[in-house]
């Protein structure tokens, strides 16, 4: 099948990249390069051997978009470009309703003009809020408390709309919890841009010396510990759920909610201590305020994903952390190079080689 990946230079969509490739199909990416990197690409392409087309473009640019639709033969679309940083869509807000939802708005008129109505769509665990209780069901209240989260939450109420309007659409929203870890490869992973928001970027950073020390947001949660508990889910699970998600939408049509976590939680203090563990270094760390916005616990009900796409994660938490720390030794050779000689390249420019580039 050929298969659309917006976002595919990302963190999951990379990883997730891999795995279409590795499953026989066709791959498109179109990505901005707002928060990545082309480098990423050439090592998908240097891990799975395969080529694939590159459209240096955002989903924004409508004329550009159909193009790639004219151009080839797209059956589906998996959706992850997208602006992710919740402080950053608080102080901009409008910056992510434009990117994440008029984004998403042109992407699907270009898909029902030329008739592909099957997207995977990436939505979010905090579309749950403050949850109700725990383990978090795909049928619990949704409650958007930042920007960010809002996007998410209209977004997924606009996918809703258009199979109503239409029911040949064929739509799977995959709600994720936290994403960790990279490929076994140490070739791809999590690349943020300047310092890290989210814990484990951060926790390697300390232990590969970057940074000094973590800061614990909160030491008196209603949690075993006293700090914040979250499912951790390894990238290359996340990835192979896309993959059935993907399945799954061939065959049925409607719009398919899916959890995508453990079912574990995992508190802060218990990351530290297994991260120590792979490292075999210690983590300084200091306790201090909660973060704003933060709950206390949140962790899924895995159990639709098993039963209806038979999913389910397979690497542990000692895996996700061992998976992390070899990308933070491997990671960023090259990085700001390419980059800037890609920007200079045909568009699309089909992927073989870096040493194409580099000559
Ligand atoms: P990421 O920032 O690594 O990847 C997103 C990709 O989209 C980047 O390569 C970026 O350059 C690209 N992009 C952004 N706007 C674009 C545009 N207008 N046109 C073309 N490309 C554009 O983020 P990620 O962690 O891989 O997340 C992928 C998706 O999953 C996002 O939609 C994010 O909101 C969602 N999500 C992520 C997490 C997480 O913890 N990483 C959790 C829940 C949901
Ligand atoms: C955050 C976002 C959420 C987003 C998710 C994945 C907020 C409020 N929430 O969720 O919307 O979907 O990332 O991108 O930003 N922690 C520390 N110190 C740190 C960093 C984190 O103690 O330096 C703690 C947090 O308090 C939390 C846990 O580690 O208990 C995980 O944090 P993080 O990785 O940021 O993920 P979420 O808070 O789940």
């Amino acid at each position: 099948m050929s298969v659309l990946v917006t976002g595919g230079a990302g963190y999951i969509g990379s990883h997730t990249v891999v795995e279409l490739l590795n499953t026989g199909n066709d791959v498109i990416v179109v990505d901005n390069f707002s928060n990545s990197n082309p480098e990423s690409l050439f090592r998908i392409s240097e891990i799975t051997g395969k080529d694939f087309k590159v459209y240096n473009l955002s989903i924004l640019d409508r004329e550009g978009l159909e193009k790639i639709f004219l151009d080839n033969n797209i059956q589906a679309v998996i959706h992850f470009a997208g602006l992710k940083a919740v402080g950053e869509s608080v102080e901009q807000p409008l910056k992510y309703y434009i990117n994440n939802i008029s984004g998403t708005l042109i992407l699907c008129e270009v898909m029902q003009k030329y008739e592909v109505k099957k997207l995977v769509f990436s939505s979010s665990a905090t579309v749950y809020g403050l949850p109700k209780a725990l383990p978090i069901s795909e049928d619990f209240p949704l409650n958007a408390t930042n920007p960010y989260g809002r996007s998410k939450l209209i977004v997924e109420e606009i996918l809703e709309d258009l199979f109503n309007s239409d029911k040949e659409w064929s739509i799977s929203i995959l709600r994720y919890f936290n994403p960790i870890g990279a490929h076994e490869s140490g070739k791809i992973g999590e690349d943020p841009i300047g310092v890290p928001n989210n814990l484990l970027p951060f926790i390697t950073k300390v232990a590969a010396g970057e940074l000094k020390e973590l800061k614990v947001f909160g030491g008196d949660y209603p949690t075993k510990d006293g700090t914040g508990v979250r499912d951790y889910i390894h990238v290359v699970d996340l990835a192979m759920g896309h993959i059935k998600a993907l399945e799954k939408i061939l065959f049925t049509k409607g719009v398919h909610i899916y959890n995508l976590g453990t079912g574990s939680g995992y508190s802060v203090l218990q990351i530290i201590a297994s991260f120590e563990k792979t490292c075999g270094k210690t983590i300084p760390y200091t306790i201090g305020e909660r973060r704003p916005g933060d709950v206390s616990a949140c962790y899924a009900n895995p159990l639709k994903a098993k039963s209806e796409l038979n999913w389910s994660t397979m690497r542990g938490i000692e895996e996700m952390c061992a998976d992390s720390w070899r990308w933070q030794l491997n990671s960023k050779k090259d990085y700001k190079k390419i980059k800037t000689i890609f920007a200079e390249m045909e568009n699309p420019y089909l992927l073989k080689s870096k040493r194409d580039f580099l000559l």
